[in-house]
């Protein structure tokens, strides 16, 4: 049992769906009914459908002209089926006129049962990672692409990503930052809409224009904290990354 335990979490399963545990081999006559029985399986969206409700998206997130108000209507959102098997809805937190506001992906497990941005692991390593640059994590905006967390932690899919990013943009724009940090390729990848992978993307500045912001913000793409814990040798190319933004926001009008 202990073996089976550890090889589900090996595979990424975090979350029981049940509190008793169910002998499958005697489930067989009860599946078998409940499949005849289920109703046929929804036809995949199409990506016309998934450009429409990210046009409604668009038009939710311009209708924000505070956080606190873009922050209820992120919370009162239905429109994402990641919402229904997620714990808590996780919007950005940290200072709200900050210089750097740092991007990543989704909530994690730990992101999910708080409803707070990197609170788990990943996120530790962030904050040791602001603090190597001196910089103190609620001196930053931190916040991701997705607010719900994806089941299992999969990674989401290009409509997910679609239908969310409003959010996002428009939580840019409403904290104006002057420089910002994309870690991890589906940061970097949806909001610099590139197609490369975060090894090519990362270690060179970019401008990111975006909606009702008079300015373009400076961007930098990085490694995501979850994969230097992963993969420590990568943490060399992070520091440099980390040293050219404390660089940039050191100069003014840089
Ligand atoms: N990984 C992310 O991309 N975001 C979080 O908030 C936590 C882990």
């Amino acid at each position: 049992m202990c073996a089976l335990l550890k090889w589900y979490v090996a595979a990424g399963i975090s979350e029981a769906t049940d509190t008793e545990p169910r002998d499958r081999f005697q489930a067989t006559p009860l599946r078998k009914a409940v499949v005849a029985s289920a109703p046929a399986a929804k036809p995949l969206e199409s990506p016309a459908t998934a450009r429409e409700k990210s046009r409604d998206t668009v038009e939710i997130a311009a209708a924000c002209t505070t956080l606190a108000e873009l922050r209820a209507t992120i919370h009162a959102f239905d429109g994402c089926a990641l919402k229904r098997t997620a714990t808590n809805t996780v919007v950005g937190n940290g200072d709200e006129d900050a210089a750097l506001m740092v991007i990543g992906e989704a909530p994690g497990a730990e992101e999910d049962r708080q409803g707070l941005p990197f609170v788990g692991p990943a996120g530790q390593l962030l904050n040791r990672m602001l603090a190597s640059i001196n910089l103190k994590r609620q001196t930053v905006y931190v916040s991701n692409i997705l607010p719900w967390r994806p089941p299992g932690n999969r990674s989401p899919t290009a409509e997910e990503i679609a239908l969310c990013q409003p959010f996002i943009e428009r939580q840019i724009a409403l904290v104006g930052p002057r420089v910002l940090i994309l870690v991890g390729g589906i940061s970097a990848k949806s909001l610099l809409n590139e197609k490369q992978g975060i090894t090519r993307l990362r270690g060179t500045w970019r401008e990111l224009t975006v909606a009702n912001l008079a300015d373009p913000v400076a961007t930098m793409a990085t490694f995501h904290p979850a994969y230097l814990l992963r993969q420590p040798a990568a943490k060399r190319e992070a520091w440099r990354d980390l040293l050219a933004v404390q660089k940039k926001l050191q100069t003014p009008n840089a």
